[in-house]
C-alpha cells in the first residue's frame, strides 16, 4: 500500500520507489492536534523521526512553537510568521484560524476537481488518495486537503477544500492549494519572459524574505509561468535533489518561498492571494486548484521525463491525446488580415501538395475585421471575404484532403462590434474609470453564466456549421480595470477566480461537445502554456515568435515541465517577423519538428527548391512522429548556457539527437555530445552508415564536427539530426 498510516506513531507515509512523504500527527500545546510536514525527498522509512524533537518551547525568541512548525496546513494569525495557506476571516472580521486535526480518508483513485482541471486516473490502481480533515471549532470551517500520490511518475498532486460548516458567513481571504516546508536553503529555478520571449530559466537562492513567482493579469501569463523548482546548489540536469511544483492553473497565481529564520525553507503556491476573496455562506465550499508536486533525486531531466508522463497520459485528455497531430499550415504569417477566399484556396492547395494535413485559418474571419480595432464577439463569417460563406470554404478544403481549423478569441470583446452594441454590461470595467487600452479590445466577462451560454452556443454554432475540425483558441489581453456588474461587493475580489472558472466551464461544454474537434491553446504564443489549458487542450502554440534560434531558449525552458507534444512550433518565413534573422529553413524545420511540426508561411511564395525541402521535411516528421510525440526528451545541452543547444529522444529502440549551433567559432576541436540514458546495446544510423555502442556514446560522446564541410552543424545558425535504432 503506497499510502500508509502508522497508529501509534500517528504517521502518514506517502511512499514510492522514488519518494517518500511523511506527514505526523501532533498535539500541540494548546491541546489541539496538527498535522506537521515532516519529510519530503528520498525514500525513507517513519523510523527516520523517532530521534527528532519538536522544539515546544521558544520563550525567550519572540516566538511561539507556530513560528518553527512545519505545518502541512499553515493558517494565518496565530505567530506562523511565514507565508500561510489558508486565510479565513470570521463573522467578525477577524482572522484567527486555527485548524484541529478530526481524521483522514485513504483510498484508491482519485476524485476529479469540480470544474477545475486537474490530473486524472483511469484505472483506481493508478494512484492513491489520502485525505486530511481539519476543522475550526470557531468558525464551524472544516478543510479536506487531499495528497494523491501517482504510481508511474510518483508525482503528488495537492488541493484542498474548505466548508463553512458554521452557523455564520465567513470569507476565505486567502485558499493556497499546498504548503511544503524543508529544511535547509534551496535555489529557486523558474521560468520568466515576455510576450514573445517566453519560457526564459533562471535559478537564483531562493533565501530569507519571500521570493514570489506570480501572475496578477489574470492569466497565468508570458511574465511567470506557474512552475517552479527548488533545488540544492549542486543539482543539474542529470544530477541532484529537485522538488518541482506544478500549479494546473491557468489564471492569477502566486508562488511564494521563504527561508525561515530556523533556515527551513516553506513554499506555498496556489491562487494570487493580492486578487482574492471569497465569501462562504453556510454550508457553501470553496475548492484550491491543483499543485502537482514532484521529487527526483536524480536531476532536473528526470523530473521533467516524469512531468511529460503525466501530463501526456494523466492530464491531457480525449480523442485526440495519444493521436498522432496533424501537421498544419496557418495563414496568419502568410496574409495577416489580408485574405480572400480564393488566396485561402490557393495556400490550402499548395500546402496539400507538400503534405500539409490541416488547413487553419487564423484571425481575420469574421464581422468586419480587417485590422485589430474591430468585432471581437461577432463569430459570423465576413462574407466580403468569404462571399460562400465558411461552410463553403470548408467543403473546398477537405475536397483537397486536408482538415479545416478556425481561429477564436471567445474571451474577447471589441467595443466596434455588435456584441457591445448588444450587451455593453458584458464586458469586465470598473465604472466611470478610463480603460486601458491594448491591442484595442477588452475582456468579457466570463464570471457571468449567461455570457459562458452565450460563448458556448455560438462557438457550437459555427464548429457545426463549418464542418470544423480544429480550433485555436486564442487571448490577447490582460486584466486591467476590472469589475463585474453581476457581483456584489463582497463577490468583487474574486473576480479573477471567478473569470478563469468561466473560462473552464466553457472549455469543458465546447470540447464535451466537439470530442473529435482538436483544440489548440494560445495566449498571445504562450501566456497561457500551463497545466490547466492541456487538460482540455493537448497541445499549445508555445510563443508568437517563429525564430527558429529564439525558439531553442524557448522550447528548451518549457520542456522543464510540458512534454513536446504539447508545444506546437512553426516554420515560418525569413527574414523573420519578430527578429528580422534570416536562418536556413534546415534549421527551422529541425527546431519545429522537435515539438508539433506546423508552418505559418505562404507556401506559394517558395521557390522549387524550398517547396521540395519542406515536402521532405514533412515526409520525414511523418515517419518520425511517434518517436518524437511519445518518446522521453532528455536536454543535453543548454541554449542558455552555450552555443551549442542539443536534446535527444528516445523511443524504444528508436534514438533522436538534435543540435544546433547558433554562432560558429573558428578554429575550435569537434564537439563531443554525451547521450544519456540509453538502454544497453548498439545503435546503428537510419542510413546504416554507422554504428555506436551505447556506452561509447554515452561515456565519451558523439562526435559532432564544427568544421568538417559536408556537415550540416557548420555556420551560424545551423542544425543537426540524427536518427539510430537499437541493433541486437
Ligand atoms: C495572437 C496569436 C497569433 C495570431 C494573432 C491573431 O497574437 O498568438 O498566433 O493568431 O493573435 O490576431
Amino acid at each position: 500500500m503506497p499510502i500508509q498510516y502508522d497508529a501509534q506513531g500517528r504517521i502518514f507515509h506517502i511512499q514510492h520507489t522514488v519518494t517518500s512523504m511523511l506527514l505526523s500527527v501532533e498535539t500541540l500545546p494548546n491541546g489541539y492536534d496538527t498535522v506537521l510536514f515532516r519529510h519530503f525527498g528520498a525514500p525513507v522509512s517513519p523510523d527516520c523521526l523517532q530521534d527528532e524533537e519538536l522544539q515546544r518551547d521558544r520563550w525567550i525568541s519572540f516566538d511561539s512553537y507556530h513560528a518553527a512548525y512545519p505545518y502541512a496546513l499553515p493558517t494565518a494569525g496565530h505567530g506562523d510568521f511565514r507565508p500561510a495557506q489558508l486565510s479565513v476571516r470570521d463573522k467578525d472580521g477577524i482572522n484567527c484560524t486555527l485548524l484541529h486535526y478530526t481524521g483522514y480518508e485513504i483510498y484508491d483513485g482519485k476524485q476529479p476537481l469540480c470544474g477545475l482541471p486537474a490530473t486524472y486516473v483511469e484505472q483506481e490502481s493508478e494512484a492513491v488518495t489520502l485525505v486530511l480533515l481539519f476543522c475550526d471549532p470557531f468558525t464551524g470551517v472544516t478543510v479536506r486537503s487531499s495528497y494523491t500520490l501517482f504510481e508511474e511518475s510518483g508525482a503528488i498532486a495537492v488541493h484542498c477544500s474548505i466548508t463553512n460548516n458554521g452557523e455564520y458567513p465567513v470569507t476565505v481571504t486567502k485558499a493556497m492549494s499546498v504548503s511544503i516546508t524543508l529544511p535547509g536553503d534551496y535555489d529557486l529555478l523558474h521560468l520568466h519572459g515576455a510576450w514573445a520571449r517566453e519560457c526564459t530559466v533562471e535559478r537564483a537562492p531562493a533565501m530569507h524574505g519571500e521570493r514570489v513567482i506570480r501572475s496578477r493579469r489574470g492569466a497565468s501569463s508570458h511574465q511567470h509561468n506557474p512552475f517552479a523548482v527548488l533545488l540544492p546548489r549542486g543539482t543539474g540536469e542529470f544530477e541532484g535533489e529537485a522538488f518541482g511544483v506544478s500549479l494546473v492553473y491557468s489564471g492569477s497565481y502566486s508562488i511564494t518561498a521563504e527561508q525561515d529564520e530556523l533556515d527551513q525553507t516553506r513554499l506555498v503556491a496556489g491562487i494570487n492571494e493580492e486578487d482574492f476573496a471569497w465569501p462562504l455562506a453556510v454550508g457553501e465550499s470553496f475548492q484550491t486548484p491543483e499543485v502537482v508536486l514532484l521529487y527526483t533525486a536524480n536531476g532536473l531531466n528526470d523530473m521533467s521525463q516524469r512531468y511529460h508522463q503525466l501530463y501526456r497520459t494523466h492530464l491531457c485528455r480525449g480523442y485526440w491525446r495519444d493521436r498522432a497531430r496533424p501537421v498544419l499550415f496557418n495563414n496568419w504569417e502568410a496574409t495577416y488580415f489580408h485574405f480572400n477566399q480564393e488566396k485561402l484556396l490557393t495556400i490550402a492547395k499548395s500546402a496539400a501538395e507538400l503534405g500539409a494535413e490541416l488547413f487553419v485559418l487564423d484571425d481575420g474571419w469574421f464581422g468586419k475585421r480587417d485590422d485589430d480595432t474591430t468585432s471581437l464577439g461577432d463569430w459570423v463569417e465576413d462574407t466580403a471575404k468569404l462571399p460562400g460563406g465558411l461552410k463553403e470554404l470548408s467543403d473546398q478544403i477537405h475536397a483537397l484532403g486536408l482538415q479545416f481549423g478556425l481561429w477564436f478569441e471567445p474571451e474577447m470583446i471589441s467595443v466596434r462590434s455588435r456584441l457591445y452594441e448588444q450587451h455593453p454590461d458584458w464586458l469586465l470595467c470598473a465604472p466611470n474609470r478610463p480603460m486601458t487600452p491594448s491591442r484595442n479590445q477588452h475582456i468579457l466577462d466570463f464570471s457571468r453564466a449567461d455570457v459562458q451560454d452565450y460563448m458556448i452556443d455560438t462557438v457550437s454554432d459555427v464548429l457545426r456549421r463549418g464542418g470544423i475540425d480544429y480550433v485555436k483558441w486564442d487571448m490577447n489581453r490582460h486584466f486591467s480595470e476590472i469589475g463585474s456588474a453581476q457581483l456584489s461587493a463582497q463577490q468583487q475580489p474574486g473576480l479573477h477566480h471567478r473569470y478563469i472558472l468561466g473560462v473552464y466551464r466553457v472549455m469543458e461544454a465546447l470540447t464535451r461537445r466537439h470530442p473529435h474537434v482538436l483544440f489548440e491553446g494560445c495566449s498571445g504564443g504562450g501566456g497561457r502554456l500551463d497545466p490547466g489549458m492541456l487538460f482540455y487542450m493537448p497541445q499549445i502554440w508555445v510563443s508568437d515568435n517563429s525564430d527558429a534560434v529564439a525558439r531553442l531558449s524557448i522550447q528548451y525552458g518549457a520542456s522543464l515541465v510540458y512534454p513536446p507534444s504539447a508545444m506546437c512550433c512553426h516554420v515560418s518565413a525569413v527574414p523573420n517577423h519578430q527578429v528580422l534573422r534570416v536562418t536556413s529553413l534546415d534549421l527551422r524545420g529541425k527546431v519545429a519538428m522537435s515539438g508539433v511540426l506546423g508552418y505559418q508561411l505562404d507556401p506559394t511564395a517558395l521557390s522549387d527548391a524550398e517547396r521540395a525541402e519542406i515536402r521532405a521535411q514533412i515526409t520525414l516528421y511523418k515517419e518520425l512522429r511517434h518517436i518524437l510525440s511519445d518518446g522521453t526528451f532528455t536536454r543535453l545541452q543548454s541554449p542558455f548556457e552555450q552555443n551549442v543547444c542539443a536534446w535527444q529522444i528516445v523511443h524504444g529502440d528508436d534514438l533522436l539527437v538534435f543540435a544546433f549551433q547558433t554562432l560558429q567559432i573558428a578554429n575550435r576541436l569537434p564537439m563531443k555530445l554525451r547521450l544519456h540514458g540509453l538502454l544497453k546495446g548498439h545503435y546503428q544510423t537510419a542510413d546504416h552508415s554507422k554504428t555506436y555502442s551505447s556506452d561509447d556514446l554515452c561515456a565519451h560522446g558523439l562526435v559532432i564536427p564544427f568544421t568538417r564541410p559536408h556537415d550540416q552543424l557548420l555556420g551560424d545558425f545551423s542544425g543537426w539530426m540524427m536518427h539510430c535504432k537499437r541493433v541486437k
